[in-house]
């Protein structure tokens, strides 16, 4: 019989794409979602939902012990741009719900866990390209303090105590599903929204930023399969580094043009254009690579056709 899986956090950008994909993989039943809201109609139709909050560890414990649950994947947190607004609610949530699920692995109430990091644990003095899975890190976000401190404490956990826990350093994920949560790659989902309904799209990241990017479909292969690589080849159990494309928003809107001929970027750079200043701009992933067979499959190419053919069929632009 399939694990039982429970995920936290199940409404949110990857959350919902994961949950689905789940959900096709070991059946509808052994994949119970919870949020603190309900999610798309896709989602809330797929199979059982509970509001909880990841806060609140009796309310975690019961969903645990009711469904039988061994495996939690943990996409509750906030994100970049919003935890800069709202710094002890960020830092709170991002760790409490990380301890509350270590603990229940450590007490052995579920066996494996999946909590995501972020290249936000980078900053200003890390290398900037081809960022290695070993180097400098001094993240100046709030957001990228909580993910550092969250590597940390998975590590310490799966070395003090045994808890299978395995992460992943996220790039910015682009998705038409569901709509991005705060943070400061979001500008790579908006412009395909603005480019089909408005023609034109105001980029609050200046011309030349390059970030590390990923089409959701690769992160969500990329995470069911490390969670379901054997134990002894995942070797880092901090987070992995993970990479599939670079791209400034000057090269995303020449993609773009390539479908829209028409459409129209400007700049108009705010708060965020700091926080992705102290961003890596490429990330070497090779551990993951050679540890469990992580391969990408979409390039900018692909991924802008199936954006521009996605938004279209999901919100009828
Ligand atoms: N999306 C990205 O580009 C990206 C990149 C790097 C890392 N990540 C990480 O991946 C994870 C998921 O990110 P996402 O983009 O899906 O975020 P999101 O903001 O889209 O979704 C987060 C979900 O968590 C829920 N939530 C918030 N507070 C909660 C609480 N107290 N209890 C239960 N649920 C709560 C929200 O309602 C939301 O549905 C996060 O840890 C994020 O840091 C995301």
């Amino acid at each position: 019989m399939a694990s039982k899986i429970l995920i936290i956090g199940a409404c949110g950008q990857i959350g919902t794409e994961l949950t689905l994909a789940l959900r096709e993989k070991v059946g509808r039943d052994n994949v119970i979602a919870s949020d603190i809201r309900e999610g798309s109609e896709d989602l809330m139709n797929s199979g059982p939902f509970e509001i909880a909050d990841a806060t609140n560890y009796n309310q975690i414990e019961d969903l645990v012990i009711q469904h039988d649950i061994e495996e939690v994947y943990l996409m509750a947190a906030m994100l970049s741009a919003t935890a800069e607004k709202f710094p002890m609610k960020g830092w709170d949530l991002n760790m409490s719900s990380l301890f509350h699920v270590l603990n229940l692995a450590k007490e052995g109430k579920i066996k494996k866990v999946f909590w995501p990091s972020s290249i936000a644990v980078f900053g200003p003095t890390t290398p900037k390209h081809d960022t290695p899975q070993t180097t400098v890190m001094e993240p100046t976000t709030v957001y990228g303090i909580s993910k550092q401190a969250g590597e940390r404490w998975c590590e310490y956990y799966f070395n003090k105590f045994g808890v299978d826990v395995r992460s992943i350093r996220y790039p910015g994920l682009i998705s038409y599903k569901t709509l991005p949560g705060g943070g400061t790659t979001d500008y790579a989902v908006e412009i395909y929204h603005e480019a089909l309904k408005n023609g034109k799209y105001t980029s609050f990241l200046n011309k030349d930023t390059e970030l590390p990017m990923m089409f959701m479909d690769d992160a969500i292969r990329a995470t069911i399969s490390l969670m379901e690589a054997p134990s002894e080849k995942v070797k880092v159990r901090s987070s992995y580094n993970l990479s599939a494309l670079n791209f400034t928003p000057d090269t995303l809107a020449k993609a773009i043009q390539k479908h829209i001929p028409e459409f129209e970027i400007s700049y108009a750079p705010d708060f965020r254009q700091a926080i992705a200043d102290s961003w890596p701009s490429s990330i070497d992933d090779s551990e993951a690579r050679k540890d469990w067979g992580w391969r990408h499959d979409f390039d900018l190419e692909k991924m802008t056709s199936e954006m521009l053919e996605g938004i279209k069929e999901v919100y009828h632009v």
